[in-house]
């Protein structure tokens, strides 16, 4: 077994210990969450994956190293394979002064998505009331209550396990006077309860954000305000998916303003992660 020098990458150093397998087909990198490690890997290194986790936790020295096969369900649950090291329970992941709890076996927690957390906090406005339609452990309500200063965040969850992380991560980061946690369907909560409200509302949510729609608008002021719309956008396809979207706003009565959008990240070879930032409000009769 070779040493790791710091500067060494991972491909490299798989390469090194693993001289046999395609260089071309090792991972440049994992994803460090919390202390652990996460993997995606080409098909083809399937039989060579406990040696490939092995290595990989040697490099990063993390507690262990998962292998992640995709995520299925409406609550987005992690499929994952333990390929080195114990199973990591909780964890706490830190970024720029949040803390995350959760359980990476059984919940999400998207690396890809960092910047678009800082982005956002740094657009919340003093004293704004936003709602958080989607809100899984907390991954954008916690950084807009730490790092701007709303008057109240409405976060809604519908898994009870992600919810129950969002509560511990509201009181692990002392934000409880401004972030208000509620178990449900956000299509419901946010047309119902929380309508009128919201000076700006976050879909965090793909495969499905279109139809939760109606009840965002529904949770604006009366004199509006700004949605942030999160969908997979086919490569290429990203303009016509948020013409797409301003047309299903202004269809559901509402004048649309679109403020920008920007890819968020690459999701798959043929998809990218894209947002959509909405100046809505709705129209007099
Ligand atoms: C993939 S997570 C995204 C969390 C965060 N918004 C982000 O973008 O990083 C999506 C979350 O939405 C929740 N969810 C799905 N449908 C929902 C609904 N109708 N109402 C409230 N939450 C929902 C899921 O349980 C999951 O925790």
């Amino acid at each position: 077994m070779k040493t790791v020098s710091p500067r060494v990458k991972l491909k490299d150093y798989l390469a090194e210990n693993l001289p046999n397998l395609d260089r071309g087909l090792l991972p440049s990198r994992a994803k460090l969450l919390g202390g652990i490690a996460v993997l995606r890997l080409r098909p083809e290194l399937e039989a060579h994956r406990f040696r490939i986790g092995e290595l990989t936790r040697r490099f990063y020295k993390v507690k262990a190293v998962y292998l992640i096969r995709g995520v299925e369900g409406v609550e987005r649950r992690p499929v994952l394979e333990l390929l080195s090291g114990e199973r990591a329970g909780e964890i706490v992941h830190r970024e720029y002064g949040c803390a995350f709890k959760l359980d990476p076996e059984e919940l999400m927690f998207c690396l890809g998505n960092s910047f678009e957390r800082l982005r956002l906090a740094a657009l919340v406005g003093d004293g704004e009331v936003v709602v958080d339609m989607f809100a899984g452990v907390g991954q954008f309500t916690i950084p807009m209550a730490v790092l701007a200063n709303p008057r109240k965040i409405f976060s809604i969850e519908i898994n009870p396990k992600a919810y129950r992380y969002l509560l511990e991560n509201v009181k692990l980061n002392g934000v409880e006077d401004r972030v208000q946690p509620i178990l449900g369907d956000c299509r419901e909560i946010a047309s119902e309860k929380l309508k009128g409200v919201a000076d700006r509302v976050v879909m965090g949510y793909f495969w499905g954000t279109m139809k939760a729609l109606p009840a965002a608008l529904k949770a604006l002021k009366p004199e509006g305000g700004i949605i942030h719309f999160h969908e997979l956008a086919r490569r290429g396809g990203e303009e016509e998916l948020v013409e797409e979207v301003m047309e299903k706003v202004e269809e559901l009565g509402y004048s649309a303003r679109l403020l920008g959008w920007r890819k968020v990240k690459s999701y798959s070879r043929t998809r990218n992660h894209v947002v959509a930032d909405i100046l809505a409000a709705k129209r007099k009769a």
